[in-house]
C-alpha cells in the first residue's frame, strides 16, 4: 500500500501506519476507531430560493460605473444544479465584496465521485492565481498526507482512494484574512451542494472555518478532533489546518491519526457498518 519512500516518511515525523480495520494490525500500529464516540450535530440553517440581487444602492453621480450590485446567493438557486452550472453559479457569484479582489473563483478539485471530502477555509495567493484548491505548501503537505493513505485529489480512479477538495469561501479574502461571518454566510451554499453532489462517506473538516460552517461550532480544534461527528447525516472528522501543521509539527502525529480515523470510518462506511459498529 505504501511506498518504502512514503513508510519511511511517516516513520520520520513520528505517525503510525494505517491498516484497514478488518486487517489484524501490530499492537503498537493499532487504530483506535472502535468505538468512536458518534456527535450528531444540528443541520445548518435553511435559505431559500433564488439569486436575487439585492436592493440596488442610489446611483452617486460622479462615478462613472459602479461595481454591479452584489446578489444574494441563497441555498434554492443552487440546490437542483449539476456540477457544471454550479461552477458557473460559483464563477459568476458576485454575493460579497470578495469577487471585487479576486483574480478568479476556487471551485474545488477531486473525483465527483470521491469517498472522501476535504473541506478547507478559503484560498489562498497561489491558489486564487491558480484557480484551484491547496496548490501551495499546505496543499503540499495535504497531498502528502493523502499519498501515505494511497488517496489523492486525481479527477479519475477509484473513488475509494480519491478525495474532493473544496474550501468554505470560494474567493480568497484579501491579504490571507480570516473569512467573514457574512461571506461564510453567503458562500455557503455552494459548498452545501458540492458536498450533496459528492455524497461523500466521510468528511474531513481542516480547521476552524471548515468547523464551524459544517458544525457550527466554535469549540477548539483540539477538543472535537478524536471522535466522529455527523453533517446531514455524513461522518465527519474534525483536524487541524494544514497551515497551521507547517507551523506546529507536533500536531502532525494528531493530524494523522485524524486521518486513519477518518480512512476507518469510511471503509467501514463502505461496509455498510456505522461509524461506531
Ligand atoms: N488553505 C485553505 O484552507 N484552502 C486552500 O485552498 C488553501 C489554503
Amino acid at each position: 500500500m505504501w511506498s518504502d519512500r512514503q513508510v519511511a516518511m511517516l516513520r520520520a515525523i513520528g505517525v503510525r501506519l494505517w491498516q484497514p480495520p478488518v486487517a489484524k494490525a501490530p499492537a503498537e500500529e493499532a487504530v483506535e476507531v472502535t468505538p468512536a464516540p458518534v456527535v450528531e450535530v444540528a443541520p445548518p440553517a435553511p435559505v431559500t430560493p433564488p439569486l436575487r440581487p439585492e436592493p440596488r444602492p442610489a446611483a452617486r453621480p460622479s462615478q462613472a460605473s459602479p461595481p454591479p450590485p452584489p446578489a444574494v446567493v441563497e441555498l434554492g438557486a443552487v440546490s437542483g444544479l449539476d456540477w457544471q452550472p454550479l461552477r458557473e453559479a460559483v464563477a459568476g457569484c458576485t454575493a460579497c465584496a470578495l469577487s471585487q479582489s479576486r483574480t478568479q473563483t476556487v471551485f474545488g478539485v477531486g473525483h465527483p465521485q470521491a469517498h472522501w471530502m476535504i473541506v478547507g477555509e478559503a484560498p489562498g495567493e497561489q491558489e486564487d492565481l491558480r484557480g484551484e484548491p491547496f496548490v501551495g505548501p499546505a496543499g503540499q503537505l495535504l497531498d502528502a498526507m493523502l499519498r501515505a493513505l494511497s488517496m489523492s485529489r486525481e479527477a479519475e480512479g477509484e473513488p475509494a482512494q480519491r478525495v474532493y477538495i473544496a474550501n468554505t469561501l470560494k474567493c480568497r479574502p484579501p491579504r490571507n484574512r480570516n473569512p467573514a461571518p457574512e461571506e461564510l454566510q453567503r458562500c455557503e451554499p455552494f459548498l452545501v451542494r458540492q458536498i450533496e453532489l459528492v455524497k461523500p462517506r466521510i468528511i474531513l473538516a481542516m480547521g476552524r472555518f471548515a468547523v464551524q460552517a459544517l458544525l457550527r461550532s466554535s469549540e477548539p480544534i483540539g477538543k472535537l478532533r478524536g471522535r466522529v461527528h455527523r453533517y446531514q447525516g455524513v461522518p465527519l472528522v474534525v483536524t487541524y489546518h494544514p497551515a497551521y501543521l507547517l507551523r506546529n509539527l507536533p500536531d502532525k502525529a494528531r493530524a494523522w491519526d485524524d486521518l486513519c480515523l477518518a480512512a476507518a470510518v469510511a471503509e467501514r462506511a463502505g461496509a455498510g457498518l456505522s461509524p461506531r459498529a
